[in-house]
C-alpha cells in the first residue's frame, strides 16, 4: 500500500520512536527545560515564537532574573518590560506577555491556569503555544504545531501544498491530533521541535540520522527536497505572440522595436498575433511573397512582470522588393544577426533556425555524395 493512501490510524506510530530519539539525541540543557513552572515555560515559548534558540538564551536569563514570577511581571511598568525585551524584536510579544501576566493576576488569582481554553484565551498565546505550555508544564496531551513540526509532518506524511494555506494547515493539525501520545507529552513535543530544528531541517535534512527514516513518505518517494511546498508565487500575467522569421538568401528580416515598451529600440523579429496569417501579413505590410510559414520553435521568456510565450514561424520569401527596405527594417546575414544585440529569445530563435539549416545542408551534401 502506498503511504499516501493509508488512513492516519494505519500509520506506524511515531511517538515512541520520537520520544526515544529525544532522550538520546534531543536538547536537554536549555535554560527553560527541566522545570514544570508554567511561567518559566511560557516566557520561553513566547521568546521562541519568532526567534532562534541561540538568540533567546541570554535574553531569557536576564528577563527571568528581573521578572522571576508572574506577580513581578504583572507589577512592572511597561517601560521596564520593553527594556528587557529590547533587541529581541516583535515587540507586541512583550506587550501581550505583560498584559497576560496582569490578566493571570486579575482573572486567575495570580496562578497560571491549567485549563487549555483558559490558557489559549490569554493575549499572545495561540493554540500551539498553549499546547507547548500544557505539555511541558502540566503533561496535557495537546498537539503542538510550529514551523518545525509542519516540516516534519509534511515530509513524513507526504502532505502536499504550502502549509500556510488554511486547508493544508487543517490537515496538519488533524495529523498532529491523530499522532498525539497520551504519555510523555513534554518529551514528545520537545522531540518534534528538536527533530525539526536539528535533523529534519529545511535544506539537506539528515535523514540517515532520523528515527522516522524507515517509513518516511517523502524519503521513500524521493521527494524530501520538494516538501513542504513553498509559498505559491503570485501569478504573473502571460501573453502569447507569433514571431515571423522571414528569410531570403541567408539573410533574415529584423524590425526595430518602438522606443517605449519591452526591448525598446532593440532589433527584433516582426510580431503578429497568434494565429494571424503570416503570408498575408508579409504581402500586405511589406510586399513580400513567399511560402506559407512553417513552425520553427516555441519558447517562453519570463520577464519580472509577465511571461511571454513565443511561437516562431519561418517564412522563406521569394524576393525582396523595394518597399521592404524602409527605415526600421533590415535584412541581415543570419550569422551577423545572431551576434547582434538582440533580445535573448530572438537570438534563441535565430540559433534554432541556423541549427535547422545546418542539418538540412549536411543532409543535402550527403545526398550529393550518393
Ligand atoms: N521553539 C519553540 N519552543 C521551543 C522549545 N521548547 N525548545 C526549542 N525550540 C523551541
Ligand atoms: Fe525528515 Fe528525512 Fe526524517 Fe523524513 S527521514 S522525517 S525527511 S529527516
Amino acid at each position: 500500500m502506498n503511504l499516501a493512501e493509508m488512513t492516519l490510524t494505519q500509520y506506524p506510530p511515531i511517538a515512541d520512536r520520537l520520544v526515544a530519539w529525544q532522550k538520546q539525541h534531543g536538547r536537554h540543557d536549555l535554560p527553560w527545560q527541566n522545570t514544570h513552572d508554567p511561567y518559566a515555560i511560557w516566557v520561553s515559548e513566547i521568546m521562541l515564537q519568532q526567534t532562534q534558540v541561540a538568540a533567546v538564551i541570554g535574553y531569557y536569563q536576564k528577563f527571568m532574573r528581573r521578572f522571576p514570577s508572574i506577580a513581578s511581571l504583572a507589577a512592572a511598568s511597561q517601560d521596564d518590560v520593553m527594556q528587557h525585551w529590547s533587541g529581541l524584536g516583535y515587540y507586541s510579544r512583550a506587550r501581550n506577555l505583560h498584559k497576560a501576566a496582569q490578566q493571570v493576576v486579575s482573572l486567575h488569582a495570580g496562578e497560571f491556569p491549567r485549563d487549555f481554553d483558559a490558557i489559549q484565551a490569554l493575549p499572545g498565546i495561540g493554540r500551539s503555544t498553549a499546547a507547548a505550555i500544557s505539555s511541558f508544564a502540566f503533561g496535557l496531551p495537546q498537539p503542538i504545531m510550529d514551523g518545525n513540526v509542519k516540516r516534519v509532518f509534511a515530509r513524513y506524511f507526504l502532505v502536499e501544498g504550502w502549509p500556510g494555506l488554511p486547508s493544508v494547515e487543517k490537515k496538519l493539525w488533524q495529523i498532529a491530533e491523530a499522532m498525539q501520545p497520551q504519555a510523555e507529552m513534554g518529551t514528545y513535543a520537545q522531540a518534534l521541535m528538536d527533530l525539526g530544528a536539528t535533523v529534519c531541517v529545511r535544506s539537506r535534512p539528515r535523514c540517515a540520522n532520523c528515527p522516522l527514516q524507515e517509513d518516511c513518505g517523502a524519503l521513500l518517494a524521493e521527494r524530501v527536497s520538494e516538501l513542504p511546498a513553498s509559498k505559491p508565487r503570485k501569478t504573473i500575467p502571460e501573453k502569447a505572440v507569433q514571431m515571423l522569421v522571414m528569410t531570403h538568401e541567408g539573410r533574415v528580416l529584423l524590425q526595430k522595436r518602438p522606443d517605449s515598451g519591452i526591448w525598446g529600440g532593440l532589433w527584433s523579429l516582426p510580431e503578429l498575433e497568434i494565429g494571424q496569417d503570416g503570408r498575408a501579413w508579409g504581402s500586405q505590410a511589406f510586399g513580400l511573397e513567399g511560402a506559407a510559414p512553417v513552425s520553427l520553435v516555441q519558447l517562453t521568456h519570463v520577464f519580472t512582470h509577465f511571461k511571454l510565450h513565443i511561437t516562431a514561424n519561418h517564412m522563406p520569401v521569394d524576393a525582396v522588393p523595394l518597399q521592404a527596405r524602409e527605415p526600421g527594417l533590415q535584412w541581415i546575414a543570419l550569422d551577423d544577426a545572431i551576434d547582434a544585440a538582440l533580445p535573448v529569445p530572438v537570438r534563441k530563435i535565430l540559433q534554432a533556425l541556423a541549427a535547422q539549416q545546418q542539418v538540412a545542408s549536411s543532409g543535402q551534401r550527403q545526398l550529393a555524395l550518393v
